[in-house]
């Protein structure tokens, strides 16, 4: 039996003991099954693989300072499958059995949650895929659900830093009435070019503008945006945004901390105006931003290059939550035995 060196993991895909499925055929979920092979069969003609019917979520399992494992809002990746897999006819994943198999897939792979204190966690990836052939563009007969896990370091290896962001008009991610706001592979596909350039310029991601009139902020990258200003937490409103889980947490944060927040359109110009701007998502929970470059109208937009006070103090608190070390009076979080 291999040994992971806990500190020294990175957030990439390590094999684990198991994972679970479920089949949907003849219009029902099938029984839940265990597999040790991390290989899946499927047709040729799978409308997953011709027509992208696929859709995914992520969330994290911590091992708290009591040795428990603590499931973060697992009830809201649910329904958020659900929402994707409507969003492009397939069947929805009730909430009991993606609530049994989540706690199923952590039981059997115990030995890869990450002790407490080493900033890792255990990440767990749902894929939901059309397995049934189709040739024209139609909807698949048969479906299915895997949940796998793999131990995630943390993402800042050397503590919460600033990263940057590039702002271009070449490329959309989602089209405003397209399928941003779900969870679905092909929003990722076409961002991979728009990321690439990113990359390729030295900036950690993309800050994607609204694709009708390139006036307003979407998102950035796999993560939603935020910016602060006068005590006030500000999100953009997008219907080609996912809704990020950690976002929604952040709010009531911020709301708890006796900041305003405000989810609304954010205007490209406003971004002279923040004090702090971050992105957020389940792999970071926060990446503070230091500067947004808009080489179309030479634009750049700094910010501090240590996080701000409030990011950090939202970053920690949010942390402490999902890890125990501080009391959950939100009801975020749930135990598995
Ligand atoms: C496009 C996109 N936006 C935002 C997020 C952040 O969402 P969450 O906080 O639920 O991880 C993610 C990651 O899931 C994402 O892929």
């Amino acid at each position: 039996m291999e040994t992971i060196n806990w500190n020294d993991i990175g957030f990439g895909y390590i094999k684990t003991d198991y994972n679970v499925r479920c089949y949907y055929r003849n219009g029902e979920w099938g029984k839940i099954e265990v597999s040790s092979s991390e290989n899946v069969s499927i047709h040729m003609a799978a409308t997953a693989l011709h027509y992208g019917q696929e859709a995914f979520e992520g969330l994290k399992a911590f091992k708290g300072k009591d040795g428990k494992v603590r499931l973060f809002r697992w009830e809201e990746n649910a329904k958020r499958l659900q929402s994707s897999a409507k969003g492009i006819l397939m069947p929805e994943v009730p909430i009991d059995l993606f609530k049994k198999m989540v706690k199923k897939v952590i039981r059997k792979n115990q030995r890869f949650i990450p002790p407490y204190g080493k900033g890792a966690s255990l990440y767990i990836r749902h894929v939901l895929f059309g397995t049934g052939p189709q040739v024209g563009v139609k909807p698949a007969n048969e479906y299915l659900l895997i949940i796998f896990v793999t131990p995630v370091g943390p993402y800042f290896k050397d503590g919460f830093s600033p990263v940057s962001m590039l702002i271009t008009r070449e490329y959309d991610r989602a089209a405003p009435l397209g399928t941003g706001k779900f969870k679905v592979g092909g929003n990722y596909a076409a961002s991979l070019a728009s990321i690439k350039k990113a990359h390729d310029n030295g900036y950690a991601n993309v800050l994607y503008l609204d694709a009708r009139e390139k006036k307003y902020i979407d998102e950035c990258g796999p993560a939603n945006f935020f910016g602060i200003k006068n005590n006030t937490y500000i999100t953009p409103r997008s219907d080609s945004i996912l809704p990020s889980i950690t976002n929604k947490s952040l709010i009531t944060l911020a709301e708890h901390m006796g900041l305003k927040t405000e989810r609304r359109k954010v205007e490209l110009k406003e971004l002279e105006t923040f004090e702090e701007v971050g992105a957020c998502g389940t792999a970071a929970v926060i990446s503070p931003i230091n500067k947004i470059t808009d080489t179309e109208n030479g634009k750049i937009y700094t910010y501090g290059n240590k996080p701000g006070k409030i990011s950090t103090r939202l970053y920690e608190k949010l942390q402490a939550i999902q890890t125990g070390d501080e009391e959950d009076i939100f009801g975020w979080v749930e135990i598995v035995e």
